[in-house]
């Protein structure tokens, strides 16, 4: 090529290709890299419930001072109630006013305290042997000479009650993270502790609410909708550790909370009605991910009376989404605080099952489409097996009215490959839902090599992401729908499974990265309409 020679693009007004679909650009968010617990979900005490671990109370500590003396152990003898086994029981022989005693939360990497600001702390207490009060809580410095602020309970007594108390920090403090949660007592006896939460301002002053830098940065994609709750997560590593819908709504006292597959424990605060909220806080709308019989370890439900269950439990799911209030599941939404049904058009029956090596899928996604369309006749079901898959692994039994397909590439494969890739499909549909995509640099995500990477891409991988969404713009009248994944990750140390992710933070800051910033131009800048464009004389594109 003659490098004088002048690139011309020409853009062809007069005949417009196509329209774009108003789904481009959603978000895809699931329990990874501590995306909720120490994420968005604004809940700043790690291992609220206990049950994080059988053996010891992790992330809680001793907190004494002087010459107070106590020892702390899990006590499953005294739960505040049926849904939570265990609590925390502190045995205090020795503490007084100058020298009090109790146990130190430094919540997700310590605690992000700022200046003048009202923390709410909800906690389960009573006491015995003699301890009667008051219980102090304290926010304090990682090395406890500093405090950020304290409030107080006066008295305890021998029977679970539930406190809740304002810390407001003084004002004038340097925002921090070194910090930690203390709540102490000056007399000796036994203090037990069960279910204790603490929450800064959240998103719109929510109840068990969202984090505001991060809500902020994910309301400026404009996102067009959410899909929820996975990934792996909705799947879990076994049957019972799955996203167990009815085991995430109602008081956060009685979420239990489920090993989830990234390798830690979820709390369940961030449950089936939190994702709604959070779908309506954004302006967008919910894509619902339901559990379709099969884990990640390879246990699943036979396609017949075994799997039942879980197609009920799919549509008692989209009946608390949608269903009037005087359906059972629409009553409880309505319990839950929301009347109103939610809007929901999208349904997928669960994730990645091209990974299922039972051969059981197309089954399974009989069973829950057939069950979906006779109640919901109107909602879209998409299947989770693409047309990148081999065709022994795509769905043949029904005809799904989208397939959600998931690319990680690198993103020199991205430049290469978008301007054609998804040419050759078959323009009668299905539609395609772009569920999962992210372009990396050289080193895939599940690579271990990987994990020397930074948590977040360069920018030579959001060009590979621009690259693929035009390609997906282009191709509206086919993918109609497309989100980036991961979303979210805490960019402390053991904090992160997967890279790279959207948007990083630790307790009290949060960033973009490249790729956030190129979706962001794309998404708050969509157009209506396809425009032919053809470029000669570039040594870069050809068409
Ligand atoms: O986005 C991370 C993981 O990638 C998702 O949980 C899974 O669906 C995919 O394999």
């Amino acid at each position: 090529m003659n490098r004088r020679q002048t690139p011309t693009m020409t853009i062809d007004a007069a005949q417009p290709a196509g329209k774009v679909s108003p789904l481009h650009y959603g978000l895809m968010t699931e329990e990874i890299n501590f995306s909720y617990d120490g994420g968005l979900y604004a809940e700043l005490i790690r291992n609220r419930a206990f049950l994080d671990s059988e053996k010891e109370a992790t992330h809680w500590s001793l907190a004494l001072a002087g010459g107070a003396m106590a020892k702390m152990a899990l006590d499953e003898s005294n739960p505040i109630n049926s849904a939570l086994p265990r609590c925390l029981r502190i045995e205090v022989a020795t503490a007084s006013r100058t020298s009090p005693a109790g146990v130190a939360n430094a919540g997700y990497w310590g605690i992000p305290i700022k200046p003048n600001t009202r923390y709410k702390a909800t906690f389960f207490a009573k006491a015995t042997g003699g301890l009667t009060g008051p219980i102090f809580l304290l926010l304090q410095s990682g090395d406890g000479k500093t405090l950020y602020g304290q409030a107080s309970v006066a008295k305890l007594t021998d029977t679970w009650t539930q406190y809740t108390v304002t810390i407001t920090t003084r004002k004038g403090i340097a925002p921090t993270t070194d910090a930690k949660l203390v709540l102490s007592v000056e007399q000796p006896g036994t203090l037990y502790l069960g279910m204790a939460s603490l929450f800064p301002p959240t998103w719109k002053n929510r109840a068990n609410g969202l984090r505001p830098d991060l809500m902020q940065m994910l309301v400026d994609l404009k996102p067009a909708f959410l899909r929820f709750p996975g990934g792996n997560y909705l799947e879990g590593n076994t049957i019972a550790t799955r996203f167990d819908w009815k085991k995430t709504i109602g008081p956060i006292s009685e979420r239990p909370g489920h090993p989830c597959p990234w390798g830690y424990r979820s709390s369940d605060g961030m449950g089936l009605m939190e994702f709604l909220l959070w779908c309506e806080d954004m302006g967008a709308e919910p894509v619902l991910g339901v559990y379709a019989g099969y884990s990640l370890r390879g246990e699943y439900a036979k396609p017949g009376p075994e799997l039942e269950p879980y197609v009920q439990e799919a549509l008692e799911e989209i009946e608390y989404v949608i269903g009037p209030v005087s359906s059972k599941w629409g009553a409880q939404r309505a319990k839950d605080g929301h009347p109103k049904p939610f809007p929901l058009r999208y349904v997928e029956v669960g994730n990645e099952d091209f990974f299922d090596r039972s051969g059981s899928y197309d089954a399974r996604f009989a069973q829950f489409y057939d069950a979906i369309k006779r109640v919901y006749p109107h909602l879209k079901v998409v299947s989770t097996v693409g047309n990148e898959q081999p065709a022994a692994k795509r769905v043949k039994s029904r005809r799904p009215d989208a397939l959600d397909e998931h690319y990680y590439r690198k993103a020199a494969d991205f430049i290469k490959d978008s301007p054609t890739h998804f040419d050759k499909y078959d323009r009668s549909g299905p539609e395609i839902f772009v569920g999962e995509w992210g372009a990396h640099e050289e080193v895939v995500p599940w690579s271990p090599q990987s994990r020397g990477l930074p948590p977040t891409p360069s920018m030579k991988a959001a060009l590979g992401d621009a690259a693929f969404m035009t390609a997906m713009e282009r191709t509206s009248d086919l993918v109609t729908m497309q989100c980036y994944a991961p979303l979210l990750v805490n960019v402390n140390p053991g904090g992160r499974q997967w890279r790279p992710n959207l948007i990083g933070y630790d307790a009290l800051r949060s960033f973009g990265s490249p790729s956030y910033y190129a979706i962001q131009m794309f998404s708050r800048n969509v157009g209506d309409e396809i425009l032919k464009v053809t470029l000669t004389g570039s040594p870069l594109l050809t068409s």
